[in-house]
C-alpha cells in the first residue's frame, strides 16, 4: 500500500521519482505527489489525486528544478482520495515535507494535543500529524531534524516507511521504517530511497534493505548512517540487486498481466531448477534443507496467507495430506492473529506471499514465532520483510510480478508446495517409489506442456471471453485440489473485469449457488480427466438441466464433457497432481481478455494493490 521514493545526488531528481513512482504504482494509485527541494527557501510541491501520469500533465511546465526530493504514490487508508490527501505533507511552516507509508495508529491524540499547541491540519491523514509532530519537536526541542524525527518515530504506534527532507538542512534526505518495507540504494555520490528495489535497479545494484525501527540518515559529505530509534549505530549492510531492469518492462505485451502469464514456463522452470531432478530421482529444497527433519516430524502444519497466496496454500493442503500425511491447516492470516488459534512448538507455520510484505501475514508468522513455532516462508520477493523475519525459507523465483492480479506468482507458489509435498513425503515414507517418480517427471514436463497450453488457448479464450464479456455473474467450479483453481479463477475474474463471481467445490453448488443459475449464468467447471471427472461430469449435468452455460476445462482427448459444455478448453494430458497448475492457466487467459473487453485497468484494477502493508 502505497509506494514512497527519494533521491539525493547531482542529478535532476524529476524524472528519477516520477519514473520510481511509475514502477511503484502497483502499490497504490489513487493519488500521487512529488517534493522537490530547489534551495533553502524554495520546495517544489505537487500533488495530484489520479494516477502518476495524471502527476505529470498536471505538472506541466512547472518548474522541477532540484536534485533532493521525495515522491507518494498513494492507497488511501485515512481520509478519500483527493489533492489535499495525497502525500507529500508538509509541516505546519512549510519547511519539511514527508511522504508515508503505513498506519499511525495514535495520530488522533497526536493531533488533538498538536492543536491544542496552535497547529492546524489541512489534510485529512495521519501523515499530516507525523510532520507536524516532527515540527514540533525540532522546534521546541531545538534539536536537528534527524534527532526530531528519532523522537517522534518513538511517539508514534503502527506501521510506517517515511522518507523526510526539509529545507533547513538542504544537504539531507532521511528515511526510516517500521512494518513498512523502505530500501535505500547506494550510487556514487548518490543515494535513492524506496519501497521496493525496483525504482533503484536502473541506478544500481548495491541496497540496503532497512529493518524495522531503523532510520538512514544520508548527507551529501558523509554519505549514509543507519541509527536505531533507540539512537544506537548500526553498520549497514549492503547487498546485491540480482535483478534485470528488463523484467520491469513491458516487453511488447499490452499489459504487464498477459506478460506475466507468458511467463510463466519460464518462471517455473526457475522455480525448479536445482530442486528437482527426474532423471536421478529427487526434490530437494536448499532453502529449508536444515528444517527438514522438523518438517517431517511436524504433528501440523500451518499455512498462512492472504489472497491468491491463502489459495495456493489450499493447494498445499491437498499436497501435503496426501503425499506427506501430515494435517495441514490453511488460514487467513487476518482471522489466525485475531482468533486466539492453538500453537503448539511441534507446529510447523509456512506463510506464502508473493511480495513478503503483507501486514496481515507478517503480524500472524510473529505470533507464531512468540509462540514457539517453527517458521518457514514461501515468497517471492527476495530481501522483503518475510523473507527475512522467517526462520527459513525457499523463494519462488516467479520474477518481479507487477500487474496488481497474480498469475505467475501463484502458479510458482503451488509449485513449490508440490515439491515440499513431495520431499517430505519421502522423507516420511509415505509416498510409493514409483508414485514419487512418476510425480517429479510430471513437474519437469511442466514448463514444457505449459508453454504449449499458453499458446493453444488464448485464441480460444479470446473467443470465449467474446462470447461471455457482459455476464453480470459468474460460477467457478471444481473439486479436489481443482476446487482452490476454482476459487483462484472466481478472484481472477472479479478482481479485474469486476463481474461478480464464485469458486465453489463443484459437489456444493447443490447447496446453494444452484438456485443463482440460469441461461444467462457462465459457470466454468475443472473437468479434466482423473479421480473425479465422473462425479464433475454429474455436477455439469446438473447445470444443463437447469440451462446455464458450460465452459470446461477438459483434457485433449475426452468426448464427454465436450459435447455436453457448449464452450471448452483442451489442457494437455496429465496426472492429476499438476492439474491445478495447468488448469489456471485457461482461467487467468479468459479473465485478463474479459476485462481487455470491457475496457477496465487490467493492471491496475480500481481499490484494489499488490502490496498490502495495512491490516
Ligand atoms: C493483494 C494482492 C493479491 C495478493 C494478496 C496477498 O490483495 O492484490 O494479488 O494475493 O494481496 O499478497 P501477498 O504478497 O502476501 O501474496
Amino acid at each position: 500500500m502505497c509506494g514512497i521514493v527519494g533521491y539525493i545526488g547531482d542529478k535532476k531528481a524529476y524524472p528519477i521519482l516520477i519514473k520510481g513512482l511509475s514502477r511503484l504504482e502497483y502499490r497504490g494509485y489513487d493519488s500521487a505527489g512529488i517534493a522537490l527541494l530547489e534551495n533553502v527557501d524554495k520546495i517544489n510541491l505537487y500533488k495530484r489525486k489520479g494516477k502518476v501520469q495524471d502527476l505529470v500533465d498536471f505538472i506541466g511546465d512547472e518548474s522541477t528544478v532540484g536534485n533532493v526530493g521525495i515522491g507518494h504514490t498513494r492507497w488511501a487508508t485515512h481520509g478519500p482520495p483527493n489533492d489535499t490527501n495525497a502525500h507529500p505533507h508538509y509541516s505546519g511552516n512549510s519547511r519539511i515535507a514527508l511522504v508515508h507509508n503505513g498506519i499511525i495508529e495514535n495520530y488522533d491524540t497526536i493531533k488533538e494535543a498538536l492543536i491544542k499547541k496552535g497547529h492546524t491540519f489541512t489534510s485529512d491523514t495521519d501523515t499530516e500529524v507525523l510532520v507536524h509532530l516532527i515540527e514540533d519537536i525540532q522546534e521546541n526541542g531545538g534539536v536537528s531534524l534527524e534527532e526530531a524525527i528519532r523522537i517522534a518515530l518513538n511517539e508514534v504506534h503502527g506501521a510506517y516507511a517515511i522518507v523526510v527532507i526539509s529545507k533547513d538542512e538542504p544537504d539531507k534526505i532521511i528515511g526510516a521504517k517500521k512494518s513498512s518495507p523502505l530500501v535505500v540504494g547506494l550510487g556514487e555520490d548518490e543515494y535513492y530511497f524506496a519501497s521496493d528495489a525496483t525504482p533503484i535497479v536502473e541506478y544500481t545494484k548495491n541496497v540496503v534493505y532497512l529493518e524495522d525501527q531503523q532510520i538512514a540518515i544520508v548527507d551529501r559529505k558523509n554519505g549514509l548512517r543507519i541509527i536505531s530509534t533507540s539512537n544506537k549505530e548500526v553498520s549497514p549492510y549492503v547487498q546485491e540487486l540480482e535483478m534485470e531492469l528488463e523484467v520491469l518492462e513491458k516487453g511488447g505485451y499490452d499489459h504487464f498481466m498477459l506478460k506475466e502469464i507468458y511467463e510463466q514456463p519460464r518462471a517455473i522452470k526457475d522455480s525448479l531448477r536445482g530442486r528437482l531432478n527426474a532423471k536421478e530421482g529427487w526434490v530437494s529444497l536448499g532453502g529449508i534443507k536444515d528444517y527438514e527433519d522438523q518438517i517431517a516430524k511436524a504433528n501440523r502444519i500451518i499455512i498462512i496467507a492472504c489472497g491468491t497466496s491463502w489459495h495456493a496454500g489450499l493447494v498445499g493442503e491437498y499436497y501435503i495430506e496426501d503425499l506427506a500425511r501430515i494435517p495441514v491447516e490453511v488460514e487467513y492470516a487476518s482471522e489466525f492473529r485475531y482468533r486466539n488459534p492453538i500453537i503448539r512448538k511441534d507446529d510447523v507455520v509456512i506463510a506464502i506471499s508473493q511480495s513478503g510484505e503483507t501486514a496481515d501475514t507478517i503480524a500472524a508468522l510473529n505470533m507464531a514465532k512468540e509462540q514457539g513455532a517453527t517458521i518457514l516462508g514461501i515468497v517471492n520477493v527476495v530481501g522483503s520483510t518475510i523473507s527475512r523475519i522467517t526462520d527459513a525459507g525457499t523463494y519462488t523465483h516467479a520474477g518481479p510480478e507487477i500487474g496488481v492480479a497474480s498469475t505467475k506468482a501463484f502458479t510458482t507458489q503451488v509449485s513449490l508446495l508440490a515439491m515440499m509435498a513431495l520431499m517430505i513425503g519421502k522423507k516420511r515414507g509415505t509416498i510409493e517409489d514409483e508414485r514419487f517418480q512418476r510425480l517429479i517427471e510430471e513437474m519437469e514436463m511442466l514448463p514444457t506442456k505449459l508453454e504449449g497450453l499458453i499458446e493453444k488457448s488464448n485464441e480460444f479464450c479470446i473467443t470465449i471471453a467474446e462470447k461471455y464479456k457482459d455476464a453480470s455473474n459468474a460460477l467457478f467450479l471444481g473439486r479436489g485440489n481443482n476446487f482452490p483453481i476454482a476459487l483462484e479463477g472466481a478472484l481472477k475474474l472479479k478482481e479485474i473485469s469486476y463481474i461478480h463471481a464464485e469458486g465453489y467445490p463443484a459437489a456444493e453448488m447443490k447447496h446453494g449457488p444452484i438456485a443463482l443459475i440460469d441461461e444467462e449464468m457462465p459457470i466454468f467447471v475443472i473437468a479434466t480427466q482423473g479421480a473425479n471427472y465422473e462425479k464433475v461430469v454429474s455436477n455439469i449435468q446438473e447445470v444443463k438441466a437447469r440451462k446455464g452455460k458450460v465452459i470446461a476445462i477438459i483434457t485433449k482427448g475426452d468426448t464427454t464433457v465436450k459435447e455436453l459444455a457448449d464452450d471448452y478448453i483442451k489442457i494437455p494430458d496429465a496426472d492429476d497432481f499438476v492439474v491445478p497448475i495447468l488448469a489456471t492457466i485457461p482461467f487467468q487467459l479468459m479473465s485478463y481478455h474479459i476485462a481487455v473487453m470491457r475496457n477496465c485497468n487490467v493492471d491496475q484494477p480500481r481499490n484494489l494493490a499488490k502490496s498490502v502493508t495495512v491490516e
